[in-house]
């Protein structure tokens, strides 16, 4: 299963006056729901752009299955390896929902016979009804853009998904039904997800919940464990 692992990673922006995120250790295990809380500015957003591959540690190394970023093709990792759900859904407006879901499988060289119905299965297996494939993504609902979201990460084959407050813009119906669907692709598929969270229901489904304080980051005990 994909893991990552953050040894002793800090991150200072360039003109900033202090580590953003300072000196973090911690191991990602895929099959597993975490949650990274903590509040506004305390690196949260930034932490992730690193796991991500969109910037480079100032200091540390960051691992992918006892890989170092340092020494991979960042382009191809953040294609292949890695996927970034945001709060505002991303979705390209002039492509419907299956367009958008079918797009990174062109750019990954999937057989172009194969890429429609893998396309359609994807979006039915986050909830998206065959009437809707062909819908751009303004005349769905929030909830169901997410999804359409969702659904295209997985086009890439990505299995470490970061979520960056995936649920901000949704009702809690749709939030509920988004966590549910990245819980089993943990606990079923074997992902490794990471959710940046202010909602503390988040919190208490995922398997680990790590809070960050002033750039630290630490695993905190679960009550029911
Ligand atoms: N490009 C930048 N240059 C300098 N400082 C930055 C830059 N981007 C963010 N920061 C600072 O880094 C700190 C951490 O920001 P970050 O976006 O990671 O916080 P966050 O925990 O995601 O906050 P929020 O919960 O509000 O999204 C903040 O103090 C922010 O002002
Ligand atoms: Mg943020």
């Amino acid at each position: 299963m994909p893991e990552l692992k953050l040894d002793n990673v800090s991150y200072q922006y360039k003109h900033g006056d202090r580590k953003v995120v300072n000196e973090v250790t911690c191991l990602f295990e895929g099959g597993k729901l975490n949650s990274v809380v903590g509040p506004s500015g305390c690196g949260k957003t930034t932490l992730l752009s690193l796991m991500a591959g969109l910037d480079q540690p100032t200091q540390g190394q960051i691992h992918i299955d006892n890989e170092s970023l340092a020494d991979l093709d960042l382009d191809q990792y953040r294609r292949e390896r890695v996927s970034m759900i945001f709060q505002a859904f991303q979705l390209f407006p002039l492509l419907t929902a299956l367009e958008n879901v079918c797009f990174p499988m062109q750019l990954n060289g999937v057989s172009r016979e194969e890429i429609p119905e893998k396309g359609k299965s994807l979006l039915s297996s986050v909830g998206i009804t065959e009437e809707k494939f062909k819908r751009y993504p303004a005349n769905l609902s929030g909830g169901e853009q997410q999804r359409v979201a969702i659904a295209r990460t997985l086009a890439t084959g990505a299995h470490v998904l970061l979520a960056d407050e995936p649920t901000g813009n949704l009702d809690k119906a749709n939030g509920d039904k988004l966590i549910e669907i990245l819980g089993q692709l943990a606990h079923e598929q074997g992902y490794c997800v990471i959710i940046v969270t202010h909602d503390p229901s988040i919190a208490e489904r995922s398997d680990k919940v790590w809070r960050m304080s002033d750039g630290a980051l630490i695993e905190q005990q679960l009550a029911s464990s």
